[in-house]
């Protein structure tokens, strides 16, 4: 049983650890919050003996932890997980794992020297849907085109433009349309084709906060190209697509494929609904668990130079669009 702790105590917290329980492998040991209170009341629904702290140079140090999810905000995400690696704990920390790659490169020797697991917690890559896209690449011929697309209007927009400072439009917490929704259609191009030749991308800077609100990203390959769409203030109903020259596959969620349809050039429509299951992090966590019982520092499916492939594109469209966050200073 790998007994782990939570940062963070929002609802993105709440669904990990139900996917973290659907694994029947991870024990919820204790909870960090920056408010005692406010760990006490999280912890309500997980039972009486759990570690609550307000400290997490102590959390860090509990001899009873093997493990921790991380979900602050992004600029924490990097000197949290380096304080939990320090004390030999395996990390598994949210979307964007880093604020940019060579924070990235600091954790990855990190968990190496300690012999540890970090894993940055995109969810996608382990989902049956991702598995079974995939699987359906090889109908689709010579691939000439992916368009990936996330497009969701923030539920905390309308906060933000009423003038309240809200955390998921400030660039002091590495945040942005880029790097919280489109490093979602970004990690299957780089998953799937590798380094691009080169990329450019646009953005949309908000005034207030300073980050980018919605962007788009051109990828250039040898006979493919790859257009990610992003944004978190608008919405799209468009799903994402790979164009090959024998068909043409539509996922329905490129962050969480459900429902892949499949269009073979001169046949007819083929529909693969994928059965997921309800609490959909427990792919991801099923992942973190075994590469942990495998002794090795990196996942195959989540490996160390996926992430800093990402992290090396993310880097660069932000120096397209002009976007510099104070950890980028550090
Ligand atoms: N995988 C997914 O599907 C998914 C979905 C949503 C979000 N995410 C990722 O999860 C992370 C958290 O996102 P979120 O929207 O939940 O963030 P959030 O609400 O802004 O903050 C998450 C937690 O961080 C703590 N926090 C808030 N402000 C802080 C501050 N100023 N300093 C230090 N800690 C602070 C809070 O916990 P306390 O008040 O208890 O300390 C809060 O519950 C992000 O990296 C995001 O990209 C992933």
């Amino acid at each position: 049983m790998i007994r782990y702790a939570v940062i963070g105590t929002s609802p993105i917290t709440k669904a990990f650890i139900a996917g973290a329980e659907a694994t029947g492998k991870m024990h919820l040991q204790a909870i960090y919050s920056r408010d005692l209170q406010k760990a006490k009341d999280f912890s309500l629904p997980y039972g009486q003996d759990l570690h609550l702290y307000d400290d997490l140079e102590a959390m860090a140090k509990d001899p009873t932890i093997d493990a921790v999810y991380i979900a602050s905000p992004n600029a924490y995400h990097a000197p949290q997980g380096k304080l939990f690696l320090t004390q030999g704990k395996h990390v598994l920390a949210e979307k964007a794992c880093a604020s940019n790659k060579k924070e990235l490169e600091e954790l990855l020797a990190l968990a190496k020297e300690k012999n540890v697991v970090f894993m940055e917690a995109m969810k996608t890559l382990s989902m049956p849907g991702y598995v079974k896209m995939k699987e359906l690449l090889g109908r689709l011929g010579p691939i000439r085109k992916y368009i990936g697309n996330y497009c969701q209007y923030s539920s905390r927009y309308d906060r933000h433009k009423a003038g309240e400072r809200v955390n998921t439009f400030q660039r002091d917490f590495s945040n942005g349309s880029l790097l919280d929704i489109g490093i979602y259609p970004l990690y299957p191009a780089l998953d799937l084709f590798g380094p691009p030749q080169f990329i450019k991308a646009q953005g949309t800077l908000l005034k207030e906060g300073g980050v980018d609100g919605s962007g788009s990203l051109l990828l250039h390959y040898e006979g493919l190209d790859v257009i990610i769409t992003h944004s978190k203030i608008s919405d799209s109903h468009m799903p994402s697509e790979i164009q090959g020259e024998l068909g043409t596959l539509l996922i329905d969620r490129i962050g969480s494929p459900k429902v892949l349809t499949l269009y073979p050039r001169g046949g007819e429509r083929e529909e693969y609904p994928v059965e997921t299951c309800d609490a959909d992090m427990v792919y991801e966590a099923l992942e973190f668990v075994a590469t942990i019982e495998s002794a090795r520092s990196f996942s195959p499916l989540y490996s160390d130079t996926l992430m800093l492939r990402v992290h090396s594109v993310l880097d660069e469209a932000r120096r397209q669009m002009g976007l510099i966050y104070p950890a980028d200073t550090r």
